[in-house]
């Protein structure tokens, strides 16, 4: 797959080296030869969308770079050290995964209270997060279902993943289960927050519009076993908004997408 990647002077910001999966102690695998080079862009961070059906790696390789579980073999690299440093790095879940008994601001202050941030700053820079994500007059609740919308618990989550600012965000399918508006809000936000972030994301997803619509990158993952198959430039304009998803240039490279995703196996 070498010449899917360019070779330029940028700092390497993930690699993944020749990743393999089996669960079955190497009869099967799930995942083999995959091969992923995310180059640091200067002063704006990418938005980098893996697609794949259900079932073929996707969270899998999420927790490879997030240093959650080891892949069989290959190699994971951040900033070009391996995964025994500590990197900071937030992770958005496929399920919601606010915690429960505690208020919305308090999941948002937390990750700041971690790094010993006083408490009195850390309820400020969280109380404008929760704002940016539209969830003001909701942060004395406690974020749980019945409290709270899934839509509404998803915003926690994102808040209290991007307050403090990682460098790196992982996103899982962060509007699975939401209705088809919410989770358009939800995209909305998501892209509308990275623009001012500049953070880079790797999200993953198995949605085509979800993946055209946010991403400056795609990789299409597929086969069995899977690896990176095909990659596409996503280069609609921002502000993304309602209006680019009407626009000709996503709807033909959405197309294009979704002709390719269709002749896999
Ligand atoms: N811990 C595990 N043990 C056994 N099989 C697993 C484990 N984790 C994932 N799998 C299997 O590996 C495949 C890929 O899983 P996953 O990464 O969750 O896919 P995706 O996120 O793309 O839907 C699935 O078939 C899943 O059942
Ligand atoms: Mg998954």
């Amino acid at each position: 797959m070498s010449d899917t990647f360019q070779d330029t002077n940028l700092p390497d910001i993930i690699e993944l080296q020749d990743i393999s999966t089996s669960f079955d102690g190497g009869k099967t695998f799930i995942i083999k030869n995959f091969n992923l080079l995310i180059e640091d862009l200067p002063e704006s961070g990418e938005f980098i969308v893996i697609l794949g059906k259900s079932g073929c790696g996707k969270t899998t390789i999420l927790k490879y770079i997030a240093g959650l579980t080891d892949p069989t073999s290959g190699r994971v690299l951040i900033r070009g050290r391996d995964r025994s440093h500590e990197v900071p790095i937030s992770m958005v879940f496929q399920e919601p995964s606010a915690l429960e008994h505690y208020t919305v601001l308090k999941n948002v202050m937390l990750p700041l209270l971690y790094r010993h941030v006083p408490e009195r700053e850390a309820a400020e820079r969280a109380m404008n997060m929760i704002r940016a994500v539209g969830l003001e007059g909701h942060e004395l609740k406690f974020a749980k279902f019945g409290k709270l919308s899934g839509g509404q618990l998803q915003r926690v989550v994102i808040a209290r993943s991007l307050i403090a600012n990682p460098g790196i965000i992982l996103m899982d399918e962060p509007n699975r289960g939401l209705d088809n508006d919410t989770a358009l809000q939800i995209d909305l936000l998501v892209g509308n927050l990275w623009q001012q972030l500049q953070s880079t994301i790797i999200l993953v997803t198995h949605d085509i519009d979800q993946a055209v619509f946010l991403g400056t990158k795609l990789y299409v993952m597929g086969g069995k076993p899977a690896n990176i198959v095909k990659e596409f430039d996503v280069n609609l304009p921002f502000p993304r908004n309602r209006e680019t998803r009407r626009s000709e240039n996503f709807l033909e490279l959405k197309n294009q997408v979704e002709d390719f995703m269709y002749s896999l196996p």
